[in-house]
């Protein structure tokens, strides 16, 4: 039999697998993919890349959780000029789809950096990360409301015509209401999910385990919730959406393609196992071939909805 064609659209993009290494999870490329051949990927996402130079947050800035683990990194980055510089360059010498990351602090910030990106030679799309506070808003996260959602959204898409992806927070009420606006603003595509706030204390020294107390939950734990929210999302949209959040096996990134993600972000998975994408890969590519199924788009969407009416029941209350 022919071995299954794994290639799939994402939104305007080919991808060549269902694979997209998610931002911020190899640094800025210099180690990850260097591990495994990168044309293993479908494609690649920087690390978020802000205006200026950052230094992020003070140490500890990782902390292990049952299942999973906290970062505060806070979006260290040498800023846009040295990733037009020294960064892009690498990353597109990986031969592989190269989308650009960005976040501002104001409206204005994510203006500048939609239009230097635009510029740059080889990106597949920008990747818009609407996790960062808003100064001109009082530190509000753009992502936590339809209304600035939208507006970071058409301040980017005025300013570029590439493949412009919402990545979205979780850490919100209602994500499916953040994804339309993001899709009003001229998203093409969405990304779910980045982390969730999370916090652990070290019981005996009385302490947060991290520098500023709370960070961000990735791995295994929240891949219930990244399914869910990529579900919803999905369906209510109609938009190209990849999936995330605590994928680290086949079963995990299959669950998000039948589910209906056009692709699916792999993260914390390649701290514990570098060759993770390597591995995740060949098991899809075993579970079609032994379904029979002759491409990997045909798995996604497939789940079987059994209620007639799933206009997205209350959760047990
Ligand atoms: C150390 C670390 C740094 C991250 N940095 C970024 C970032 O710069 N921009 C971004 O959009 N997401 C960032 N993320 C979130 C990931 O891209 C991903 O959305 C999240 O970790 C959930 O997926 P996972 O469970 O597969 O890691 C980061 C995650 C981790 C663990």
């Amino acid at each position: 039999m022919k071995s299954p064609d794994l290639a799939v659209h994402w939104g305007p993009l080919r991808l060549s697998n269902p694979l997209v290494l998610s931002s911020g999870t190899h640094g800025m490329g210099e180690d990850g993919p260097r591990l495994f051949p990168p044309e293993i990927l479908g494609a690649i996402v920087s690390k978020t890349v802000t205006v200026d130079p950052r230094e992020g947050n003070p140490p500890p800035r990782v902390a292990e959780t049952p299942c999973g683990m906290l970062n505060s990194i806070g979006l260290p980055n040498p800023g846009i000029d040295a990733y037009e510089r020294d960064v892009h360059p690498r990353l597109v010498s990986l031969g592989v789809p190269v989308i650009v990351s960005i976040a501002g602090f104001t409206r204005d910030e994510y203006r500048t950096l939609a239009a230097r990106v635009d510029r740059l030679e080889s990106v597949a799309g920008i990747e818009v990360n609407v996790s960062c506070p808003n100064v001109e808003r009082g530190g509000m996260v753009a992502g936590a409301s339809p209304g600035e959602t939208l507006a970071v959204l058409e301040a980017v898409t005025g300013e570029t015509d590439r493949a412009v992806v919402a990545k979205l927070t979780p850490n919100v009420t209602d994500i499916v209401e953040i994804g339309q606006a993001a899709m009003e603003g001229g998203a093409r595509m969405l990304s779910v999910i980045n982390t969730l706030v999370g916090m652990s204390v070290d019981v005996d020294r009385r302490c947060s385990n991290l520098g500023v107390m709370t960070g961000g939950l990735s791995g295994p734990a929240i891949h219930p919730v990244g399914l869910a929210n990529l579900w919803k999302l999905a369906k209510a949209t109609g938009a190209p959406v990849l999936g995330g959040g605590g994928v680290v096996s086949a079963e995990g990134a299959l669950a998000y393609l039948i589910a209906g993600a056009s692709a699916v972000g792999i993260g914390t998975a390649t701290f514990v196992d570098p060759f993770a994408p390597v591995h995740i890969l060949e098991g899809i590519a075993d579970y079609l071939e032994r379904h029979e199924f002759a491409s990997v788009t045909e798995v996604i969407g497939s789940l079987a909805e059994t209620q007639a009416d799933l206009s997205f029941p209350e959760e047990a209350c």
